[in-house]
């Protein structure tokens, strides 16, 4: 894993085996905010859960927290990876400084595991090491997934008619599921599994993405 500059000038993390980066090339934060935030956490209301797939580097997590507390909702945030980034890259990639609030994404990365942890009055995180395709999700739990697994060609394992069927009965009604691929197979495996498909403008210029709704 290594630090590399997308082309708005932040950080993202690169994996060479994988030739494969956490975030778009083009902008780590204005994906962030724009597939997770506008197509996500914008399309409810009040208080919510969101489960996110892939805690990666935290950005989604801070982005949605000072989003959060900025509209004064209160926020349960589940996020789930089983392969932590080390810390060394965590302090380097700067987060913390870009939106801020360096505490704050402190916070999000030294709470524990598999507890919940209250960050402030509208955050609370619970992180869990599990694999999305071993864990148990209660049913309509989740008001917002924030599908940000990495890229269908590369571990397809995560894009299956399995964990859609799952993830969907983990949504409220009138929940969201949302990410940045617009693939032709999880739009079909998305309505396979019961919900119903929209493909916005994705993020940086990006002709779609996808946001799945359970009706
Ligand atoms: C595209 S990155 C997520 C970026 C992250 N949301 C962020 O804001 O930095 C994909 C993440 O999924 C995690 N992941 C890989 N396999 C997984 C699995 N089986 N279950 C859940 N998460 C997994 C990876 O470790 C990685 O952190």
């Amino acid at each position: 894993m290594e630090l590399q500059r997308t082309t708005t000038g932040e950080y993202t993390l690169y994996i060479p085996s994988m030739d494969e980066t956490y975030h778009s090339r083009n902008g780590a934060i204005s994906e962030s905010k724009h597939v997770f935030l506008r197509e996500g956490m914008d399309r409810t209301a009040g208080n919510i859960s969101i489960l996110e797939i892939g805690f990666g580097t935290g950005l989604n997590a801070l982005l949605t927290a000072q989003h959060a507390a900025a509209d004064s909702r209160k926020v349960y945030f589940h996020t789930l990876e089983p392969f932590q980034v080390p810390f060394d890259l965590v302090e380097k990639i700067g987060y913390g400084d870009i939106s801020n609030d360096p505490t704050l994404f402190s916070q999000l990365h030294e709470a524990d595991w598999e507890s919940k942890t209250r960050i402030n009055e509208y955050f609370t995180l619970l992180k869990t090491t599990q694999k999305l395709e071993y864990i148990t999700l209660e049913d309509e739990a989740y008001d917002v997934i924030y599908f940000d697994a990495f890229a269908p060609k590369k571990q397809p394992e995560l894009w299956s008619t399995d964990i859609f069927a799952k993830l969907y009965k983990a949504t409220k009604p009138n929940g969201v599921l949302t990410t940045y691929s617009a693939a032709g197979q999880l739009k079909r495996d998305l309505k396979a599994a019961g919900y119903t498909i929209q493909n916005p403008p994705g993020a940086n210029g990006k002709r779609e993405m996808t946001v799945a709704i359970k009706p």
